[in-house]
């Protein structure tokens, strides 16, 4: 098949677009909405946030060191908009969109109730790289909605509808096609059925 080069640039899609709560010195608390976000290793675990420097959460987590990463579904599709082009240099996200505050228990941040999942974070370096710099941060509580866990404890986060974020556009998740080394796990044989058996 045909390709077209494209001048260099980030085309690694869909990601997550998550919201990030951070709470400043003065107790202001702000959400800012982060696509470049991910795993850096398991263990510690620690996870990164790229931010541009005029963002107003830049200050606020660069002075605290703390944040937490909200996963986003379905249900928070227009204020994970609405925290990615309004500032709260100018207004209250958590107001306009109806959020509500939970205390983290870990780190002095908020955490937004109607996320299925709330990491909290405490930032260990930052890399002033190029346009975004890079907080590397260390995950110290992880809480997730009990609503989404089954019987057994399993924890079912395709349930809450998670929301990605590919190329200008969000979306959300279709069905499972497939689960973690399924391509060679052996097939359990059906029991024939022998004659004479029922
Ligand atoms: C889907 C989406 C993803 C975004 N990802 C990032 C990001 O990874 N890093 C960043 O600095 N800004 C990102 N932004 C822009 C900020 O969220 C935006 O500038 C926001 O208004 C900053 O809020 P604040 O000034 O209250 O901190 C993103 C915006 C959207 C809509």
């Amino acid at each position: 098949m045909a390709k077209v080069s494209w001048k260099p640039g980030n085309m690694i899609y869909p990601l997550p677009a998550v919201m990030v709560s951070c709470r400043g010195g003065d107790g202001e608390d702000n959400i800012i909405t982060i696509a470049w976000t991910g795993t850096i290793y398991t263990n510690p675990p620690m996870t990164y946030i790229s931010v541009r420097p005029e963002r107003h959460s830049y200050q606020i987590i660069k002075e605290t060191g703390e944040f937490v990463i909200n996963l986003t579904t379905k249900n928070l599709v227009k204020a994970v908009d609405f925290c990615g082009v309004r500032s709260g240099r100018d207004l209250d996200k958590f107001q306009q969109m109806n959020l509500t505050k939970e205390e983290a228990k870990v780190v002095n941040a908020p955490m937004i109730a109607e996320s299925p999942v709330n990491i909290e974070c405490k930032v260990t370096e930052v890399k002033e790289l190029g346009s975004h710099h890079m907080f590397l941060a260390e995950v110290v509580n992880v809480n997730v909605e009990d609503g989404l866990m089954d019987e057994n404890g399993k924890f079912h986060l395709s349930k809450s509808n998670p929301l990605v974020y590919s190329h200008g556009g969000y979306y959300e998740t279709g069905k499972e096609i497939g689960s973690f080394g399924y391509s060679v796990r052996k097939k359990k044989r059906k029991k024939k059925k022998r004659k004479g058996t029922s």
